[in-house]
């Protein structure tokens, strides 16, 4: 039985879809995966070696530094601290050209075998080009992708003429500076501007940022972490701007989840100015994400606040 005749398609997880990437429609430029440790995994440390609480005493048993080596034991100590879970922020473009949302792009795989990686990409809505030198493995990977083709929940008619270009998901994280995110700020009520007029080129303030974009750019959210001079601690939410035709609760809910994950356990604020909206609520969006108002800055901003 040839190995990946054992490597089966349908227990492979979604978060595997990041081996067929999407790529920028101008210059075929993937989009990359954007990763965060998080909490260690501690089966996983310990068969490797450490200690139940993912701990390595061992000491060097040779003298390494006479071989200008590197002290083999502490080597193994940061390998196993880095052994935790991988949590997925969200995507980005690895280019600048600004095409808009990404399209699937084309697997293949030019020693196909009897196509489990043709099944996988049948299943994730992937084009598929496949090269096998044996035609009796040809025979077994058509069977399988046909198979994997026919599984596959029939597409709505409106999904079929116009199949959707990104993956599932409110949210993609972007960069400050991203083009598509300084117009969506620049319409914000809060955007800033130059004194000598020069124009703009990023869009978040110093610190720690956390730019989310929507696949079609028509939401724009900001976390930024940094010494606030007013006192409020934790991550805040420095733009939010909706276009879109999506609620903005939905976003914000999914936008904190984000920020959760990068920030564990730490409080979101924001600051709405009541006088440069229109709304009889100002900072209602929030409040319907499960935000609540603690108070105002003495320039008479309310700040609004989500807490873990
Ligand atoms: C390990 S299997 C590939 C498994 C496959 N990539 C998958 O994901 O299911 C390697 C395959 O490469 C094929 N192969 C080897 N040399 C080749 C060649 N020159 N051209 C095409 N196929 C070749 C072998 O017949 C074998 O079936």
């Amino acid at each position: 039985m040839p190995y990946d005749t054992l490597y089966d398609p349908a227990a492979i997880p979604a978060s595997y879809r990041g081996y067929f990437e999407e790529v920028q429609v101008t210059c075929g430029a993937p989009w990359k995966r954007v990763t965060e440790k998080g909490a260690p995994i501690a089966r996983w440390q310990r068969r490797c070696g450490a200690d139940p609480s993912g701990g390595y005493n061992g000491q060097p048993g040779k003298a390494y530094g006479e071989a200008l080596a590197q002290d083999p034991a502490a080597v193994k100590r940061r390998i196993l601290e880095g052994l935790r879970e991988r949590l997925t922020l969200g995507w980005e473009p690895t280019c600048d050209c600004d095409a808009g949302p990404p399209v699937p792009c084309t697997v293949l795989d030019p020693f196909a075998g009897s196509g489990a990686t043709g099944a996988v990409a049948a299943r994730l809505s992937r084009t598929f080009i496949g090269i096998e030198l044996k035609e009796e493995y040809c025979r077994i990977a058509a069977g399988r992708i046909g198979a994997a083709l026919r599984a596959r929940p029939a597409a709505s008619p409106s999904e079929a003429a116009n199949p959707p270009a990104v993956r599932p998901g409110l949210w993609q994280v972007s960069r400050d500076g991203d083009p598509r995110g300084l117009a969506l700020y620049q319409r914000h009520y809060s955007a800033r501007r130059y004194a000598d007029g020069r124009p703009r080129r990023l869009f978040v303030g110093p610190g720690e940022k956390l730019v989310l974009i929507t696949p079609e750019a028509d939401a724009l959210l900001v976390w930024r972490k940094f010494r606030s001079r007013s006192g409020e601690r934790g991550v805040n939410c420095a733009a939010f701007r909706n276009e879109g035709t999506g609620k903005s609760s939905a976003l914000i809910r999914e936008a904190v989840r984000i920020a959760w994950e990068r920030w564990p356990g730490e409080r979101l604020y924001t600051y709405v100015n009541p006088a440069k909206i229109e709304s009889p609520n100002p900072g209602y969006c929030f409040k319907r994400a499960g935000w609540r108002s603690c108070g105002k800055t003495r320039s008479g901003l309310l700040v609004l606040e989500a807490l873990p």
